[in-house]
Order: C-alpha cells, then structure tokens, then sequence
C-alpha cells in the first residue's frame, strides 16, 4: 500500500502546496488533502490542528504544512503530543529533521522558500529514515516532557 500522507496549509501556503500535493500524486503517494483549498484567508492554526489530528489519528503516516514563513503552522502542529513539526529550509534541515528528529510533519514558508528548493526538502523529507541509535532516547524524551 502506498505511503499515506497528508498535506495541508492556510492561504499564504496554498499555492506551495498545490504544487508539493502535485509532486506526491505523480510519485505515487496517496494524499490527505485537508485544506485551505483556495487563496482566501484563513487562520493557519485550523490546519495545523487538522494536520495533527490527521497523524494523531493515524490517517495519515506523516505530514506537510505550509503557512507564509511556516512558523505559525508549525507552532500549532507541535502543541499536540505525538507531533514532532519540524520548520525547514533546505534539503540539509529536512533530511536532519528525519535523522535526528524523527519529525513526522515538516513545515514550510510559502512566501520564503523557492519551488525547487521546497520540492527537494519534501524529496529528503519523504525519503530519509530516522537514524534511531543516540537520537532515539532523545525523540522519546519529547513526548514526556517535565512538568
Ligand atoms: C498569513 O498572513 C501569515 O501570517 C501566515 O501565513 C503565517 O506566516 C503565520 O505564521
């Protein structure tokens, strides 16, 4: 079965995702589109919740978010537990953010980042495997985090 993944964004980042959600149907991937399906405004909050309650449900294995510079979609990802949002800017963050971080989403800014630049971190994104060994101990401390 094919990787299921999910991809959402809020209207500074439609158009990134038009383009990303095109990338992933021509490899193969199946898509969770969860919106915004246009360039009207919206609040970035209502996707990134969307796209935690995709992977926290277990909808989809992973995820991309867009917003204009990724931040805010990124912010509202990482407040539910289980999602490890990562905010990237090049090939070198994305495959990193899987390495070291196990992230299961991966955040962009659509009003920053460059198409190819953003189809090849969504390339690193998709391909590159957690490293486990010394980062795993590290991943699971961020899902306890101390009160
Ligand atoms: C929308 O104008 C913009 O604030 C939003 O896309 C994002 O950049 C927020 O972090």
């Amino acid at each position: 079965m094919a990787k299921q993944i999910a991809i959402a964004s809020d209207h500074a980042g439609f158009e990134l995702k038009s383009i990303l959600k095109a990338v992933m149907v021509e490899e193969g991937y199946e898509v969770l589109d969860l919106g915004t399906d246009s360039k009207d405004s919206v609040d970035y909050p209502d996707f990134g919740y969307a796209m935690a309650d995709a992977i926290t449900s277990k909808r989809a294995e992973c995820g991309v978010v867009v917003c204009g510079t990724g931040i805010g979609i990124s912010i509202a990802a990482n407040r539910h537990p289980g999602i490890r949002a990562a905010l990237c800017h090049d090939v070198t963050t994305a495959r990193l953010a899987r390495e070291h971080n196990d992230a299961n989403v991966m955040a962009l800014g659509g009003r920053l980042i460059g198409t190819e630049v953003a189809k090849q971190c969504l390339t690193a994104f998709l391909q590159t495997p957690f490293g486990g060994d010394r980062h795993a101990g590290r991943v699971k401390k961020l899902g306890a985090p101390p009160v």
